[in-house]
């Protein structure tokens, strides 16, 4: 049935696999946007550039989808927190993401760590676009990419969830309203007091706070 509908897709990284444009046909689709997790194909980590050698050894193909490398990059977490914990209960291991995991070398890039729902800090999303052979296709502009500062706004989020949050809640840091003056000092007071963070991720968290 056709809706008549002419207007631009956008999609989330559950169409991130070509049977969606085999289900759509590629007129249908040609065009549509789709943010997502990055195919290891398009990566340059040594951990990434392994994982598409040894899917293509395996399957005589790379991966199509990103759904393959999700489930290995979760297979791989929950190995390393059972190695790391010398447990299999699923309580312990959630205790261990949620709190002590942290920049692990994953086929997607750097973990970060979890926060306390389990979502992963910081994003790795990128812009695909399904070019007019129907292949799902990186962008070669991505949003961000030419503007520095919103790049710099994803690091000083993650970077104030995982460095701010070691001696007191996150709650401290919402409730406080600066400017830029103030987040400087407050920033620079808890470097004093033990934070952890280079001129470059200072620049990223002071940023971030005075402009969330
Ligand atoms: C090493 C421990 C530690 C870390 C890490 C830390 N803080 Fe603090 N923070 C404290 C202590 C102790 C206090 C309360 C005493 C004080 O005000 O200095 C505090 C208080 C605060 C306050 C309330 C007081 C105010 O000035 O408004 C804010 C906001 C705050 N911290 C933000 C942050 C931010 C942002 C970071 C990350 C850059 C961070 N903290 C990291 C120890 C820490």
């Amino acid at each position: 049935m056709e809706l008549g509908l002419d207007i631009q897709w956008m999609m989330g990284n559950a169409s991130n696999n070509p049977e969606m444009v085999e289900i759509s046909g590629v007129d249908a689709a040609v065009g549509t946007f789709i943010t997502t997790e990055p195919l290891p194909q398009d990566l340059e980590y040594p951990e990434a550039e392994q994982f598409v050698a040894d899917f293509e050894e395996a399957y005589d193909e790379p991966p199509a989808s990103v759904w393959w490398l999700l489930a290995a990059e979760a297979f791989n977490v929950i190995a390393h927190a059972i190695e790391a914990t010398g447990s299999t209960e699923t309580d312990v291991l959630a205790e261990y993401l949620h709190t002590e995991f942290a920049d692990y070398p994953g086929l997607s890039g750097p973990i970060l760590g979890f926060d306390e729902k389990g979502d992963r800090l910081g994003t790795i999303h990128v812009l695909y676009q399904i070019d007019a052979e129907g292949n799902i296709a990186l962008n070669p502009e991505q949003p961000g990419a030419g503007g520095e500062e919103e790049m710099m706004e994803h690091d000083g989020e993650a970077l104030v969830a995982e460095r701010c949050t070691v001696c007191h809640t996150i709650d401290r840091i919402e409730a406080a309203e600066k400017d830029e003056a103030g987040w400087t000092e407050t920033v620079d007071l808890m470097i004093g007091n033990g934070a952890e963070l280079n001129d470059a991720e200072r620049a990223a968290v002071i940023d971030y706070l005075a402009n969330r």
